[in-house]
C-alpha cells in the first residue's frame, strides 16, 4: 500500500502529450507573468505534487487561514503560505479568471496559471505569525518584506520544468516513490538539510536508520542565505560520506529545489508534510531546525508538533536532542544518553570551523569526517567565504 500524500492523493499537474501541444499553442496570447528563481521552482514543487494538496499559489481564503491557523481554509494542515507575490501595476492589468502564461526570467514559458485571486496582503502580520519576527535582519522576513504588494493566487500547470542543478539526483515525488518501492522499504526516514553532514547528522540519520528500512537524504538546494554553504559544495560533501560511512542501499540522496525560509517551527511541519509526498513515513527533526540566529528555541521545531494529531499529520516527526561528540563517553552522544559535562564534548560553531579550514586545518574527526573536510576545505578555497 503506497503512502498516502497529504490531504490523500498526490497533485500532478505537470503538462504532457496533447494538453502540452495545446497549452504552447495559446501561450502566444496569453499575458506573461515573470516568476524569479524562488518563484519558479515554487512552480515545479506545486506541479509535481511535493505540496500536495495544494494545486496552485493560495487564494486569500488559505493563504489568511493559513497564516492565522496552520490550516488550509478546508482544515487540513499547511504551515506556511505559497504565495505568488507581484507588484501593484502587475496586478492592475490583471482580471481574476485570466489565464496568465509564466515565464521566466530567461524569456521561456515554465508554466500556466488561471488567475482566480488577486489580493493585498499584510507583510508584517505574516512576518510576526509565520517567522515570530519582523525585522530584516531575519533572512526569510528578509525576502517577504522586499516581495510585491499584491498576491495572485489560483492553480497552475506546467509546460516545463526550471533547468535542474543536479539532475543526477532531481526526483520527482513520483519518482522518489518509485525508488523507495522498488528498494522494497516500507518505512522511510526523511531528513532534511541545509548543511553538509556532520557527525552530530550522521549520528542522529543512523539512529533513524536502526529503526526504519530506509533514509532519504534529502538536502534542500533552493535559495538559501548568502553564508550557507553552496549545494554544489554539499552535494560532493553528500556523495564523499554515503560512499565511505553508509550502507549503499538503504540511503536515497536526492535534491529538494525548494528555496529556505529559516522560519524555525513552522517550516519544521512543512518539511515534515512535504516529505510525506516524496514517500516519507518518518521525518528527523532535531536542535533547531530550520532555525537562524537566536529566533527560535533550541527545541520549538518539536514542540509546535503537540499542536496536532499525529493523524492530521500522517508522517511520525523523530526528535533528537542536541548530539556531539562526547571524549568519556567515546563516542556521539546527547543529554539523553551521556552523563558528562560540556568540557568533554566536540563542539564546533560555523565560524570555527570556517577559520580552522581556512588555515588548512582539518577539523577533528569527531566533528567531522576527514572526507567532508577535505570537500569542505577545497569548496571554501573555490569559493572564498562560506559558513559550516
Ligand atoms: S536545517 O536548517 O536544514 O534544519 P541543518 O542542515 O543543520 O539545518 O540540520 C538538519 C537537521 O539536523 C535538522 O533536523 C536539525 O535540527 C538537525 N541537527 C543539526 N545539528 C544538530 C545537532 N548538533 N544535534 C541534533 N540535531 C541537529
Amino acid at each position: 500500500m503506497p503512502l498516502e500524500a497529504h490531504g490523500g492523493k498526490l497533485v500532478q499537474q505537470v503538462l504532457a502529450g496533447e494538453e502540452l501541444k495545446e497549452a504552447a499553442g495559446k501561450v502566444p496570447y496569453l499575458r506573461q507573468v515573470v516568476l524569479g528563481g524562488v518563484a519558479l521552482s515554487e512552480l515545479e514543487l506545486l506541479a509535481t505534487g511535493a505540496y500536495s494538496p495544494l494545486e496552485g499559489f493560495m487564494r486569500r481564503d488559505d493563504y489568511i487561514s493559513v497564516v492565522e491557523n496552520m490550516r488550509l481554509a478546508d482544515g487540513t494542515v499547511w504551515s506556511l503560505p505559497i504565495t505568488l507575490p507581484v507588484d501593484r501595476a502587475l496586478a492592475g492589468e490583471l482580471r481574476e479568471g485570466e489565464e496568465v502564461a509564466l515565464a521566466g526570467e530567461d524569456g521561456k514559458m515554465y508554466g500556466l496559471m488561471r488567475v482566480e485571486d488577486i489580493y493585498g496582503y499584510d507583510r508584517l502580520k505574516e512576518a510576526r505569525e509565520v517567522y515570530r519576527a519582523t525585522e530584516a535582519a531575519h533572512p526569510g522576513v528578509a525576502r517577504l518584506l522586499a516581495q510585491g504588494e499584491m498576491l495572485l493566487g489560483g492553480p497552475v500547470r506546467m509546460i516545463a520544468g526550471p533547468p535542474a542543478d543536479f539532475p543526477e539526483f532531481h526526483l520527482t515525488p513520483l519518482e522518489t516513490r518509485a525508488e523507495v518501492a522498488a528498494r522494497g522499504w516500507r518505512t522511510v526516514a526523511g531528513f532534511q538539510t541545509r548543511n553538509p553532514v556532520h557527525r552530530a547528522h550522521e549520528y542522529i540519520q543512523k539512529c533513524a536508520l536502526e529503526i526504519v528500512d530506509g533514509l532519504l537524504l534529502h538536502p534542500l538546494v533552493g535559495a538559501t542565505k548568502d553564508d550557507d554553504i553552496p549545494a554544489a559544495v554539499r552535494m560532493d560533501s553528500y556523495q564523499v560520506l554515503l560512499e565511505a560511512y553508509y550502507p549503499r542501499r538503504r540511503v536515497l540522496l536526492a535534491v529538494l529545489p525548494a528555496a529556505m525560509r529559516y522560519a524555525g517551527p513552522r517550516e519544521a511541519i512543512f518539511h515534515a508534510l512535504v516529505r510525506k509526498n516524496y514517500g516519507c513515513t518518518h521525518f528527523i527533526v532535531g536542535r533547531d531546525h530550520a532555525g537562524v540566529g537566536n529566533y527560535y528555541g533550541p527545541y520549538a521545531a518539536q514542540e509546535i508538533f503537540r499542536q496536532f494529531d499525529p493523524e492530521e499529520l500522517g508522517i511520525t516527526p523523530l526528535f533528537f536532542e542536541n548530539t556531539f561528540y562526547c571524549r568519556r563517553c567515546g563516542g556521539m552522544a546527547s543529554p539523553k544518553t551521556c552523563p558528562h559535562g560540556d568540557a568533554d564534548h566536540v563542539v564546533l560553531s560555523g565560524t570555527r570551523l570556517r577559520e580552522m579550514l581556512r588555515r588548512g586545518e582539518l577539523p577533528p574527526p569527531e566533528f567531522t569526517r576527514p572526507e567532508v573536510a577535505r570537500v569542505l576545505a577545497r569548496g571554501l578555497a573555490e569559493s572564498g567565504e562560506m559558513a559550516g
